[in-house]
C-alpha cells in the first residue's frame, strides 16, 4: 500500500469519500481479532458512497453509465463473497489468507476503478451533475 498513489478526482466529495474508502483499507491488517468489524465498515461505507457518486452521473450523456453501474455491482457482489468467506472461516490461518486475497481485491479496485473509471468520470463536467 506504501506505494500506491490514490488520483483526486478535483470534486471533494468524492474525493473525501474516496480517501476513507483507502483508509478503511489501509486498517485492514492481518490482525484477524480486528478485521470482522473493519471489513463491515468498509462494505457499509462502500454502499453509501457507491449511491452517492451514481446519483451525481447524467445518464443522458455520460457515455460509460451502463458500464460504471456494473463494476459497482461485481464490486458489490465480490466483496461480501469474500466476507462471508472471511467470517466463516474458523482457521487463523486461512483467515490470514483470505484477508490477503481481499486486499489484493481492494488495491486493484483502487488503482483500475477509483484511479481509473472514476477519474475518467469526473474529469469531464458534462458527465456529473455538480455537487454545490
Ligand atoms: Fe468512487
Ligand atoms: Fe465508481
Amino acid at each position: 500500500m506504501s506505494d500506491f498513489a490514490l488520483k483526486r478526482t478535483g470534486v471533494e466529495s468524492i474525493d473525501i469519500q474516496h480517501e476513507a474508502l483507502f483508509d478503511l483499507i489501509c486498517i485492514l491488517t492481518d490482525d484477524v481479532t480486528q478485521t470482522d468489524n473493519a471489513v463491515s465498515s468498509l462494505n457499509e461505507y462502500v454502499k453509501f458512497h457507491f449511491s452517492y457518486e451514481e446519483s451525481l452521473m447524467l445518464p443522458a450523456s455520460y457515455e460509460h453509465y451502463t458500464q460504471h453501474l456494473k463494476a459497482h455491482e461485481r464490486f458489490a457482489a465480490e466483496m461480501p463473497r469474500l466476507t462471508k468467506q472471511l467470517m466463516e472461516e474458523t482457521s487463523i490461518e486461512n483467515k490470514i489468507e483470505i484477508l490477503d486475497s481481499m486486499r489484493k481485491y481492494l488495491i486493484d479496485w483502487l488503482d483500475n476503478h477509483i484511479n481509473k473509471t472514476d477519474a475518467e468520470l469526473f474529469s469531464n463536467p458534462s458527465q456529473f451533475t455538480p455537487t454545490r
